[in-house]
């Protein structure tokens, strides 16, 4: 029954000229409101610090959407305090309660869809389209959440006994910490931050360095919903600066984190020993990295694989833990498949994500560009350069869509998340070769197949160990309560982020049973 009451927020709908409209409108408002000052909230107040950090325009550094205000071990200490105050109050609150606000939320991100949107576009260089489906997919973990808990908070019965009654509660289990990544800067941070919030924890959230405008908008969306004060803290900050704290701290009771590899596998680690006065056990709910493939078979559409394949690949500059990055195809089709790849891919024209005419913009920041550049040059001494597309001139961290051929698995191509627009084209004898190095990394997010082959469709289904395996279609854009999303093997623990089991991480199980 549930699953028939939740619906996902529509696909935005480029043929209605009010929505193009709307796009440039909203662009404008929102770079109309930018370059303001970026203040944390704590305890219901606003704390503005004088340790800042300027938020920029991807597409053109020198514009500064914020300056975001940097909190310190004071300010991480003052947040702790006030979500420790009001947990009791926010976990004795009706699940009913805590899911109206969520829905609440979604409504008014709803009535401001081109606005969040917009903000995407300018703080860091979203398409349009991609823009909406991030905006759309936080109104989808809103709504679902809200619904799921509601579902959850019902006490249910167990082991019926003649003579006893076995109930089973859930509750929040205290202060959580979400960190938050920058590339879906408000459906990831939605998602965990109302996760965390409508099970009865109270939250710090700390959104990314590179997407602290959006991560603030979020909080006054919940603040204008009604949440009391204490329980949703705003504590932007470095990571490198006050991860460490945040994670340490005694009084933390979970801490939700999507990420690099790099810094999850710190977060485990950190999060495990006990310090002086920690009453609990954290818990860490890690999503993190992918190398994701897709292989074609040697009887594949191509008119399908193509275009699903560089989407996956090049859709949001292939800054996707999801994006497909390694391309597996069969021997037989190999030579046809990768023409057809780069004279589709000579189409895609790069620009700023101001206008729909640009299939790719600029990617997050200066590391991100430098590191990709980087990963261009090892391309060039591992493999074959199939293409490189060129890129604007002027500002702009800019790197060009790039193909190789000729990568093997063991080369660094083929194993190391790049999280830019890279993709590795590797040749397989057959189908049983493809499976195998398709699975040979340890990460296991996303993966795919384009077949026709009932029996090869079937064996991928049973073999291809991903968290997220996409038989004849794209490798991104999970939808919310369709497609619970999250990896296995390195690419985190496997709590599946819009699905019916993710809530459960969040709190803690009680077992009440009476003698009647
Ligand atoms: P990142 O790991 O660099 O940063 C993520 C967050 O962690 C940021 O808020 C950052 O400030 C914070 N952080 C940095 N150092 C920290 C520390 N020592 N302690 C605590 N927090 C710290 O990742 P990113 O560049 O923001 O995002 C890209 C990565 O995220 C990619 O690896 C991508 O695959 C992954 N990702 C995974 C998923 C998923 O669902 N599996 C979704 C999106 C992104
Ligand atoms: N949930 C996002 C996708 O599926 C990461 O592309």
């Amino acid at each position: 029954a549930f699953a028939e009451e939740f619906r996902n927020e529509p696909a935005v709908d480029f043929t209605r000229s009010e929505v193009r409209e709307a796009f440039p409108a909203a662009i404008a408002t929102a770079r109309s409101r930018s370059g303001q000052i970026v203040p944390l909230f704590i305890n219901g107040r606003d704390v503005a610090t004088t340790d800042r950090l300027a938020s920029r325009n991807p597409n053109r550094p020198s514009e500064i959407l914020g300056q975001v205000c940097q909190a310190g071990s004071a300010e991480v200490e003052q947040a702790v305090a006030a979500a420790a105050a009001a947990f009791p109050a926010w976990r004795a609150a009706p699940a009913a309660e805590r899911a109206g606000c969520l829905r609440r939320v979604a409504a008014l991100v709803r009535e401001q869809i081109y606005e969040q949107a917009a903000l995407q576009v300018l703080e860091i260089g979203k398409q349009w389209d991609q823009a909406h489906a991030d905006v759309a997919e936080a109104i989808d973990f809103l709504e679902y959440y809200a619904a799921e808990m509601c579902r959850l908070a019902v006490p249910c019965a167990v082991g019926v006994v003649p003579g006893e009654e076995n109930r089973l509660y859930r509750e929040g289990r205290g202060v959580a910490v979400v960190i938050a990544p920058w590339n879906f800067p408000l459906a990831i941070a939605c998602g965990m931050v109302s996760a965390a919030l409508v099970t009865g924890n109270t939250v710090l959230f700390k959104p990314s360095g590179l997407t602290g405008v959006i991560g603030r908008r979020l909080v006054e969306l919940f603040t204008a919903a009604g949440i009391p004060d204490g329980v949703l803290n705003f504590v932007p900050g470095r990571g490198s600066e006050i991860g460490d704290l945040l994670v340490d701290h005694p009084a933390v009771a979970l801490i939700a984190f999507t990420g690099s590899l790099e810094v999850g596998q710190r977060i485990v680690r950190r999060a495990a020993p006990l310090h002086p006065g920690q009453r609990q056990f954290k818990r860490v709910i890690a999503e993190l990295g992918g190398k994701n493939a897709v292989i074609i078979d040697d009887d594949a559409d191509l008119d399908e694989a193509v275009p699903q394949v560089l989407a996956s690949a090049f859709g949001f500059q292939g800054q996707k833990c999801s994006a497909c990055s390694r391309v597996i195809v069969l021997e037989a089709i190999h030579d046809r498949f990768v023409e057809r790849l780069v004279e589709t891919a000579r189409t895609w024209r790069l620009g700023p994500a101001e206008s729909p005419a640009h299939a790719m913009g600029a990617v997050a920041d200066e590391a991100a560009q430098r590191k990709i550049l980087e990963y261009l040059a090892v391309g060039r001494e591992e493999g074959r350069l199939l293409y490189e597309s060129p890129v604007p001139e002027g500002e702009g961290y800019w790197v060009p869509l790039a193909i190789f051929g000729g990568i093997r698995p063991e080369h660094r191509l083929a194993r190391e998340e790049i999280f830019g627009p890279v993709l590795a084209v590797l040749r397989a004898a057959d189908f049983d070769q493809a499976l195998a190095w398709a699975n040979a990394v340890p990460f296991a997010l996303t993966g795919g197949l384009f077949s026709r082959s009932p029996e090869h469709i079937a064996r991928a289904g049973r073999e291809f160990r991903v968290g997220n395996l996409y038989l004849n279609r794209a490798i991104t854009g999970a939808m919310v309560g369709r497609q619970p999303f999250g990896g296995a093997g390195l690419s985190g623990l496997g709590t599946k982020a819009g699905g019916p089991e993710y809530l459960a991480h969040f709190m803690d199980q009680r077992v009440v049973t009476e003698n009647t």
